[in-house]
């Protein structure tokens, strides 16, 4: 939808919202992003101005459905995983030391980029400043940065770039949570701490959003040890959408945002309100040099239709060597995937929601009255799909589209004569016409169903 063609914009409505607080004295309701999340409670609901603008914004990431995740930091040179300075006790002296060794590639993103493009991800989102502290931008709030120390550039400038070279929108990770800022953790009991470092943190955030053009997502994370009022998030939105009106945030800063962020598992959000998950390649963020935990093109072939299934995204990760490269398993994996939904990807991207749920061999997802089935056992030349209560007009292979014949009742869909092994890799989708939109009863056992010499 065309920006002028909403009634109010996302600034005119924050404008004429003026500070949240005076807002919400006065019984004015905020946008879902402006508001402050009740505990406990359900998300408030958006005007109809907030919500679609809302639905302008996230129009792209919903058709995208599939993100790289990039994790990169000082915490690469150790190769121990992005939590080793807390999880190890490393002091903030030695720790910083690993500046010195972080000299990654000239336009290590570009290859990042690249792959990405293979693999068939719309968008990416780089660890901009992890909770480490150190900053991949050239800031002029800190001198632990990129481009005053280690490698001596802008990485963020370099990731942005090559984003952009692959046609990905690009993505900002920014951690608030921050185990180097002298402030970061005193600021949960030293007012005068805390206003320093909310400074410190809005003016960070605002050189992002200043500084490198349009930006597509603002993924925060971790709000510890400040609640959101502590973080003045409320005003830390206001100013990102001020500076980036097309811009889409996460929940974690603490308020609902425009989209929540299951980690390493899938689960759909109640109510419509987007999600998207976030996930691991093997067991580790950052890279870890000897985590071999690798998830096959399979799971992440199946991982992407469960999350399409309920409309949803998934940003993958990987987690770069300090030199910037990928590991190899995850270049394996994704550039198998990639070409796997150039194929496929007509059972993936921009689908709708689907309620067909049941098999022990395949995920779904659909479009329309067209039921993808995605197989990733393959179940052989004769099987079934239970309880649909549509009437199939047809079957076939979704690559090469060669029909499959098949023979309905009123609690199976009979596919038979379909090749022996199976026809795609790593997981074959058929493609199921129905007269009307696919939809499945779910009763763990049937009881109605004809037993032997009984209903018959
Ligand atoms: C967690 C971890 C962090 C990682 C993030 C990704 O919050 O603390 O290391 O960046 O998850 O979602």
């Amino acid at each position: 939808m065309d920006r002028k063609t909403i009634p109010l914009s996302r600034r005119a409505c924050l404008q004429s919202l003026g500070g949240g607080a005076a807002a919400l004295a006065a019984g004015t309701r905020l946008p879902a992003m402006m508001a402050t999340q009740p505990a406990g409670g359900p998300p408030p609901t958006l005007d109809a101005a907030a919500a679609a603008d809302q639905q302008r914004r996230m129009q792209w990431w919903h058709a995208a459905r599939f993100g790289m995740f990039i994790h990169w930091g000082l915490y690469s040179v150790l190769g121990r995983h992005e939590w080793a300075m807390e999880m190890e006790g490393i002091p903030v002296a030695e720790y910083q030391q690993l500046a010195t060794r972080f000299h990654p590639h000239p336009h290590a993103a570009r290859a990042w980029a690249r792959l990405a493009r293979a693999a068939g991800q719309k968008y990416m989102v780089m660890t901009t400043k992890h909770h480490e502290g150190f900053c991949h931008w050239d800031t002029k709030l800190t001198n632990y940065c990129s481009a005053q120390q280690g490698p001596r550039r802008d990485l963020v400038r370099e990731y942005v770039d090559a984003a952009r070279a692959e046609g990905l929108r690009v993505g900002f990770y920014y951690s608030l949570m921050d185990w180097h800022h002298p402030d970061g953790a005193r600021c949960a009991t030293d007012e005068a701490a805390r206003q320093r470092f909310v400074a410190y943190t809005h003016g960070l955030i605002r050189e992002l959003m200043s500084n490198y053009g349009k930006i597509d997502v603002l993924w925060y994370d971790v709000h510890w040890p400040l609640t959101p009022e502590g973080w003045e998030s409320e005003k830390m939105n206001r100013m990102v959408f001020d500076l980036q009106p097309d811009i889409i945030v996460n929940n974690r800063n603490g308020l609902p945002g425009d989209f929540s962020t299951p980690e390493q598992h899938i689960a759909a959000e109640k109510g419509g309100r987007a999600w998207e998950s976030c996930m691991t390649m093997n067991d580790s963020w950052g890279y870890q040099r000897t985590d071999d935990d690798w998830k096959s093109a399979k799971t992440i072939a199946r991982n992407l239709a469960l999350c399409a299934r309920d409309t949803g995204n998934y940003l993958l990760n990987i987690g770069p060597l300090p030199d910037g490269s990928i590991p190899e398993p995850s270049i394996e994996a994704l550039t198998t995937v990639g070409q796997w939904l150039q194929r496929n990807g007509e059972a993936i991207y921009d689908t709708e929601p689907c309620q067909v749920n049941r098999s022990a061999f395949a995920g779904f997802t659909r479009r329309g009255n067209t039921l993808y089935v995605h197989c990733h056992f393959w179940p052989g030349s004769d099987f079934g799909i239970g309880g649909l209560r549509n009437r199939v007009k047809s079957a076939r292979l979704l690559v090469g589209g060669r029909p499959l014949q098949f023979q309905q009742d009123d609690f199976r869909l009979h596919i038979t004569g379909a090749p022996a092994t199976a026809p795609d890799q790593p997981v074959t989708v058929l493609a199921i016409e129905c007269d009307s939109e696919p939809t499945q009863d779910m009763p763990h056992i049937r009881k109605d169903r004809p037993r032997l010499g009984v209903g018959i």
